[in-house]
């Protein structure tokens, strides 16, 4: 079964055949960092690298066309796997989803709005670059409470003429941003714009943004399955009213001693500045075709998350001393022990291979300011996790944790 050759586990129990390469002892619990790629990204990557390595949308040799038509593939697929109409709205890529949000944010004009708001519960991609854009347009900033279900609390005053952005799931605790729809609603009515970080929704809660009427939303690809990359999507007539200040090849149609001509017709390109990462947005092609079709032991993927994230949320529940943030079982689970500080567990955790977080997940704000909390541990799960990682990290956590 095991083949001690290549470290390649041949018929692993219990586990996705995708990840057939993750060895037995392995337990890794950071997906909400970087997910695990299934083998049909690294073979999509791969491919790339030794059959077609070409840039794209400059060249008329075959590799280049055949990354052209892929990168478009990969751009229709983002927007489908959402339906989202390619009327309304353009997919570019960047290189994380903090790229993306600063890119948009500090592009948006100074005259157009009047307040930036967001959540205490925000990672920090989007807590300071809403300080920054603050500070930049000269408005205020509000920072706004969830309630335990994860809809934003505002009044309308809250949300007039405002740069709302906030996230769709939290790398905390899995919250979910439930009111969405409805916030959109009325941040549109107050003539504001919504943009959302959904770093931790795209993997296995996109169906909440399916068909979402944000304004733009940003997310990584390497919480998705995919290699490392930065995606947004973006309504056209937000693209169009940026000021366009990231600026290079790949995007003009004409230039002038001072001045330049975007490509009208390409407005994927306005916020694509530069040689793009072409493998990376190809894998994301490979990762979505993927997402949509596993069905991992007859399941969904969301339904598979949330059967093992309960199974670890459950086991986690009993051992006494821990306290968990999560209100309910999510891919996300953030915790304490009252007596062992969550650095030390994670290094007992990883000496027998389970791979877990340790300190404030970018998320100093709310953790250490507003809750002080000591450092958290967090344990985040995958398609790659089987029941076995499970049982092994409940069993192990009893076990570091007894006094
Ligand atoms: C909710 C959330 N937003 C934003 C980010 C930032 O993502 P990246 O580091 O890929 O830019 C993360 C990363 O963990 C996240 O969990």
């Amino acid at each position: 079964m095991f083949n001690k050759k290549n470290n390649i586990i041949q018929n692993p129990i219990d586990r996705l055949p995708e990840f057939n390469y993750i060895d037995e002892n392995s337990v890794y619990l950071d997906t909400a960092c970087q997910s695990m790629r299934p083998q049909p990204v690294i073979d999509a990557i791969n491919n790339y690298y030794t059959n077609y390595n070409a840039c794209g949308g400059r060249v008329k040799y075959k590799w280049g066309q055949k990354v052209d038509a892929k990168v478009e593939e990969t751009r229709e697929l983002v927007l489908n796997y959402l339906s989202l109409p390619t009327k309304e709205f353009i997919c570019s890529f960047t290189l994380n989803t903090t790229y993306g949000l600063n890119l948009i944010l500090s592009q948006l004009p100074t005259d157009s709005y009047e307040q930036v708001t967001t959540s205490e519960i925000e990672h920090n991609s989007v807590f300071l670059t809403t300080i920054e854009l603050a500070k930049r347009l000269k408005v205020k900033r509000n920072v706004l409470k969830r309630d335990k279900d994860g809809n934003l609390i505002y009044s309308t005053d809250e949300i007039r003429k405002a740069v709302v952005v906030v996230n769709a799931v939290s790398n905390i605790d899995g919250q979910k941003l439930n009111n969405i729809e409805q916030l959109i609603k009325d941040v549109h009515q107050a003539e504001g714009i919504v943009v959302i970080d959904a770093a931790q929704a795209m993997a296995h809660y996109h169906e909440m943004l399916k068909k979402c009427n944000a304004d733009a939303i940003c997310f990584s690809a390497h919480k998705m399955y995919a290699t490392s990359l930065g995606v947004i999507i973006i309504k056209k007539d937000l693209l169009k009213s940026l000021n366009k200040s990231f600026v290079g090849g790949g995007m003009v149609t004409g230039v002038q001693k001072n001045n330049y001509q975007l490509f009208p017709d390409d407005m994927a390109s306005w916020l694509e500045p530069g040689l793009q990462a072409y493998g990376e947005i190809i894998s994301l092609g490979e990762s979505i075709k993927w997402l949509t079709t596993v069905k991992p032991f007859g399941l969904k993927p969301t339904d598979y998350i949330s059967k093992i994230s309960k199974q670890l949320y459950d086991g986690l529940y009993e051992i006494s001393g821990i306290k968990i943030l999560n209100n309910i079982p999510s891919s996300v689970i953030s915790l304490y022990h009252e007596k062992v500080d969550a650095h030390r567990l994670a290094v007992f955790l990883s000496a027998t291979g389970i791979m877990t977080r340790s300190g404030y997940f970018c998320c100093h704000y709310y953790l250490l300011e507003n809750l002080s909390l000591p450092p958290l541990l967090r344990f985040s799960v995958g398609l790659h996790t089987n029941e076995n990682d499970i049982i092994k990290t409940i069993k192990t956590m009893e076990r570091i944790t007894k006094g």
